[in-house]
């Protein structure tokens, strides 16, 4: 079977270095045998989260979009910037939202971690926080993740990531990933 994996960078500035990064990991992943729909955070516009206006108008069109991209999939590749050591306040906005549809979109759903920034831990500590509530809400999170530190000199200028050692890394990272989401989207 062909795992469907939904893919996202949850940075809406144009020159993402997590873009980037989540668009490397995209194409390890098809050359393993994934189908990918990748898609931009911006695509995903929504309030901040309201009990007030999801009571009056319910979940707003920007989170049923992405409600429905995450339930045609049977994984996801989420590449994140870290803010302050955590995840950036517009990607827990949206997982909150995603969390008021039920039955849940996330449920059940594998998912493979990404990060990089201009430090030398590469947004590492973000990703840990994204794991929680990702977790809570019935995620399979894969052990493994990547985070690439040296945004600024990662990638050459192709977008390919310049040192071969590190992409390597990435391949195989993420071709255990594929194995992994397409195992549990048969079990
Ligand atoms: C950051 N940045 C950052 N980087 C880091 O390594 N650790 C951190 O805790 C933070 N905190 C942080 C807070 C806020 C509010 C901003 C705006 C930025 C830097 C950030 O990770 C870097 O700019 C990334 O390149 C952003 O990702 P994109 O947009 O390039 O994908």
């Amino acid at each position: 079977m062909t795992v469907k994996l939904f893919a996202f960078a949850a940075s809406l500035r144009q020159a993402s270095w997590n873009r980037k990064l989540l668009n490397v990991a995209a194409e390890v992943a098809r050359a393993a045998g994934a189908a990918v729909d990748v898609a931009e955070f911006r695509e995903f516009d929504m309030p901040l989260y309201d009990a007030d206006l999801e009571a009056s108008q319910g979940i707003p069109a920007g989170a049923q979009l992405l409600i429905r991209r995450i339930r045609a999939a049977d994984g996801l590749l989420l590449a994140s910037p870290e803010y302050n050591n955590s995840m950036p306040g517009t990607l827990k906005n949206a997982i909150d939202w995603v969390s008021r549809e039920k039955p849940a979109a996330l449920r059940g759903k594998s998912a493979m971690l990404l990060s990089t920034s201009s430090g030398l831990v590469g947004g590492n500590r973000g990703l840990w926080a994204l794991r929680i509530p990702l977790a809570m809400l019935g995620v399979h999170v894969q052990p493994d993740m990547f985070s690439l530190a040296q945004s600024d000199k990662a990638f050459d200028a192709t977008g390919q990531l310049a040192d071969p050692v590190v992409r390597e890394r990435l391949g195989k990272m993420v071709q255990g990933y594929v194995r992994v989401a397409t195992a549990l989207a048969g079990s």
